[in-house]
């Protein structure tokens, strides 16, 4: 990524750490361990990739990303909580999460459950209440309910646990699952950036098309970096997908095979790119996860 391009992008992780900041106060002593609990794993590290593409889309539609903010910082509390639960020993059993301790090893389990439940109740609070007309809001926290959902990130979750004990997941299964468990929330980050800028059809049927390729390269590159990755970098475990004895990309098609898929969505993903006329950080946003090490 190149120089100015990182510096957009701190500026905007910062904008959003901010807000996440206030919006994760603890108000009542009472329920001080679960506000500490969504608060610790929300503020201990994150990428931020799918905040920072809510305010991006927002940018390039001809929008003022400040009105998405309150999106993005509720997209990225979903996110976390779906964290917090895949962590958890009766999912993925993952005893660190963005270099720290997982939300249950810390808090224990009854915490780390109630953390992500609350996080996620509490972000379609956020949602709700964003600086936007009221036809906005009501269609972003719709879209960003039903890429939580049955048929969105918590559809692809069961999916995955569900591979674990089939032996017929083929490249099929595999690419809905990867669709739904990763890419419904990348895939709405992109269209909520597009609501809260009062995009076009074209340009949002644009950017769902990036989201789609964007979060199945994403995928599949954390199914790679989960085999070559280094756990230092990663900050979470490597080795795990094959502890659980997961259906990945690597599994299924190889090394090889996995990192050319993973160039193939990218390739998709910037082609989806043209449509946006200021598309320079976003191209070099895609290119920077291809190749990342985090
Ligand atoms: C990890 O997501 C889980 C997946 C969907 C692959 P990220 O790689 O975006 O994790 P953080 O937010 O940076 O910790
Ligand atoms: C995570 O997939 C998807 C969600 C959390 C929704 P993984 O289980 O591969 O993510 P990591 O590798 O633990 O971050
Ligand atoms: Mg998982
Ligand atoms: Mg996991
Ligand atoms: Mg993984």
């Amino acid at each position: 990524m190149n120089e100015l391009n990182s510096l957009i992008l701190e500026s905007y992780s910062d904008l959003v750490d901010s807000r996440l900041e206030v919006l994760l106060e603890g108000q009542e002593k009472a329920v001080q361990d679960l506000t500490d609990a969504m608060r610790y794993s929300t503020m201990i590290g994150g990428k931020r990739i799918r905040p920072v593409l809510v305010l991006e889309f927002c940018r390039v539609c001809g929008g003022d990303p400040d009105h998405a903010l309150d999106l993005a910082c509720a997209l990225e509390m979903i996110h976390t909580s779906s964290l917090i639960h895949d962590d958890m020993p009766c999912m993925d059993n993952d005893d660190m999460r963005r270099g720290q301790p997982s939300c249950h090893k810390k808090f224990g389990e009854n915490t780390a459950l109630l953390a992500g439940d609350a996080l996620e109740a509490y972000a379609f609070e956020v949602a709700a209440g964003a600086d936007l007309p009221a036809k906005a809001v009501v269609e972003a926290v719709k879209l960003l309910a039903k890429a939580t959902g049955p048929y969105g990130m918590l559809g692809g979750q069961i999916m995955d646990v569900e591979n674990e004990s089939r032996d017929d997941v083929a490249l099929d299964r595999l690419e809905a699952t990867h669709q739904k468990k990763t890419g419904a929330l990348i895939r709405v980050a992109c269209e909520l950036g597009c609501i809260a800028a009062g995009a076009s059809k074209e340009l949002r049927k644009a950017a769902v098309e990036y989201g789609k390729n964007l979060g199945l390269a994403f995928q599949v590159c954390d199914d790679i970096l989960d085999v070559t990755g280094n756990e230092l970098l990663l900050g979470k475990p490597v080795g795990s997908d094959e502890e659980e004895e997961k259906a990945t990309y690597v599994t299924l098609l190889g090394l090889d095979a996995a990192k050319q898929t993973a160039k193939d969505y990218t390739d998709q993903a910037y082609q989806a790119l043209e449509a946006f006329d200021e598309n320079g950080f976003l191209r070099d946003l895609t290119e920077s996860l291809l190749t990342r090490e985090q």
